[in-house]
């Protein structure tokens, strides 16, 4: 009995004290492009801070040596930014070991598992194409590699309702679903949880946040460049797929969740998932599709290619609290600005007081959620002009977050997965219903409107959100409050 108790005293405080970190990461596709444009500046800003001590694995089918590797992770590291540690760089480059192989072939998994020794509750990173992410996760399971262990999946999950739900077949019959950690590193985005910390930790909002007052919201993902040597990959996917069904979607469903019933990011997963159900399948005429001029003579992508570097679409959640209240999406790549900002558009008082009141050529009280590149939120409210006439402007009252966030992304989102912490990633059944909602117009739509660069897409799309009101484009960032 005694025994007993102390047992279970012991899995208490392991329960308090949370799950055992990660005792080694292995790194898939270390020789590719997002691990060197993302992962390894994540890594070394994780060892600077003292959070990163365990090996690190990587994995790749390049015959490369130890000292190219090395070279690559020092030029990774002082291309996005400079190397003020040295003693960090050398600590990071002692804990990189480089495993070469075929990820169809069983001795690569053996290989890591003879490279891994007894580290417990490796974390597996999936940066690797995803055609190659059954393969690898199949391979795990088969050398044991997924015993005790945690898988790190990179976006895009899936390339339709019927891929995503194989895949999560395959991740699911190796995996324990609180051992996958989808990545959309969108949620690791200080402005992205301030919405759901805003919201909620807020009186003011919740009364006006419905369709009562509401009119529409719309969120502008914008890039002023282009495919940036990624076209292969983007033509295989197109700006639906990229950044819509998962990064622009998990924004939606943050501004249009319930509360969380409880404390915990349990629950926050329960009401997001609830968003993406009531989400209403889009049709043909919800979405406008968008080509910039010259991306059929990008390397990588087909002469006659009809992938979407734009896309603006219309979407309603069918859900007691936003009946009726349309969204507006929007993204594209060349684009006049790189920014992203979300519009919630209120309606305008019922009565017309005064003479502009209503107005007809600005815009309703709004609030802005600016989410990159810096984060900001801006309630804007009109005030009268000095003088005997009762008119007035719209005028912003401007909070601007000039503390950049201390982690980025990738660092906070690696580090989450290694803690076993799945608070910032997406579940299963939210990823599926995200898709149910694209799918029907993944295959159907019309052909992509050829647009130019440096504008803001096609002029369908203001023709797409015309009967209720024009596209909010972003501007260039304010300096100060
Ligand atoms: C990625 C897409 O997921 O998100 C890219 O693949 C896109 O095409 C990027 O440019 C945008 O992310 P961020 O953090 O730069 O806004």
């Amino acid at each position: 009995m005694g025994m007993t108790t102390r047992t279970k005293e012991a899995e208490m405080r392991k329960t308090a004290a949370g799950p055992e970190p990660s005792g080694a990461l292995v790194l898939f596709g270390v020789t590719g492009d997002l691990a060197h444009k993302m992962i390894f500046p994540a890594l070394y800003a994780m060892v600077k801070r003292g959070v990163l001590k365990v090996p690190v694995l990587g994995v790749a089918s390049s015959k490369w040596s130890p000292a190219q590797l090395r070279r690559r992770v020092t030029d990774s590291i002082r291309r996005s930014g400079r190397i003020d540690d040295q003693r960090a760089l050398q600590r990071l480059l002692a804990l990189i070991r480089y495993v070469q192989g075929d990820y169809n072939d069983r001795s690569t998994f053996m290989a890591i598992r003879s490279a891994l020794g007894d580290a417990r509750r490796p974390a597996h990173y999936l940066a690797i194409p995803p055609a190659l992410f059954s393969t690898v996760i199949e391979g795990l399971g088969a050398a044991g590699l997924s015993e005790d262990a945690r898988v790190i999946v990179e976006k895009p999950f899936g390339s339709d309702l019927a891929s995503a739900r194989e895949l999560n077949r395959i991740a699911r019959s190796v995996f324990a679903e609180n051992s996958i950690f989808r990545i959309d590193h969108y949620l690791g985005k200080e402005a992205i949880m301030n919405i759901l910390y805003f919201r909620f930790a807020n009186s003011f909002l919740e009364p006006i946040w419905n369709r009562n007052c509401v009119a529409s919201v719309q969120i502008t993902l914008a890039e002023d460049f282009g495919v940036k040597g990624r076209g292969a990959f983007y033509d295989s996917a197109g700006c639906l797929r990229d950044v819509v069904q998962n990064h622009l979607f998990q924004i939606v469903a943050l501004l249009a969740m319930e509360p969380p019933a409880y404390q915990g990011f349990g629950a926050v997963h329960s009401e997001k998932a609830k968003v993406f159900r009531a989400m209403r399948p889009l049709r043909t005429e919800d979405v406008v599709r968008g080509q910039y001029r010259g991306y059929r003579k990008e390397p990588g992508v087909a002469k006659g290619s009809d992938v979407e570097t734009f896309c603006a679409l219309r979407l309603f959640i069918d859900s007691w609290r936003w009946e009726g209240v349309p969204w507006y999406l929007r993204s594209g790549k060349y684009l006049a600005e790189t920014a992203a900002e979300v519009l919630v558009e209120l309606k305008p008082p019922p009565q017309r007081l005064f003479d502009d009141s209503r107005p007809v050529a600005g815009r309703a009280n709004y609030l802005r959620f600016r989410i990159s590149p810096s984060s900001a939120v801006a309630l804007a409210a009109r005030v009268k002009r000095p003088g005997k006439e009762f008119i007035g402007d719209q005028r912003e009252l401007y909070l601007l977050e000039q503390v950049p966030a201390e982690e980025s992304p990738y660092e906070r989102l690696l580090g989450d997965a290694m803690a076993g912490n799945g608070a910032l990633f997406t579940r299963e059944d939210s990823v599926e219903a995200a898709w149910a909602v694209v799918d029907p117009v993944l295959k159907r739509h019309h052909r992509a409107y050829p647009y130019r660069r440096g504008g803001w897409g096609p002029k369908e799309a203001d023709a797409l959100i015309a009967p209720d009101g024009f596209w909010h484009n972003p501007q260039p960032e304010r300096t100060g409050s």
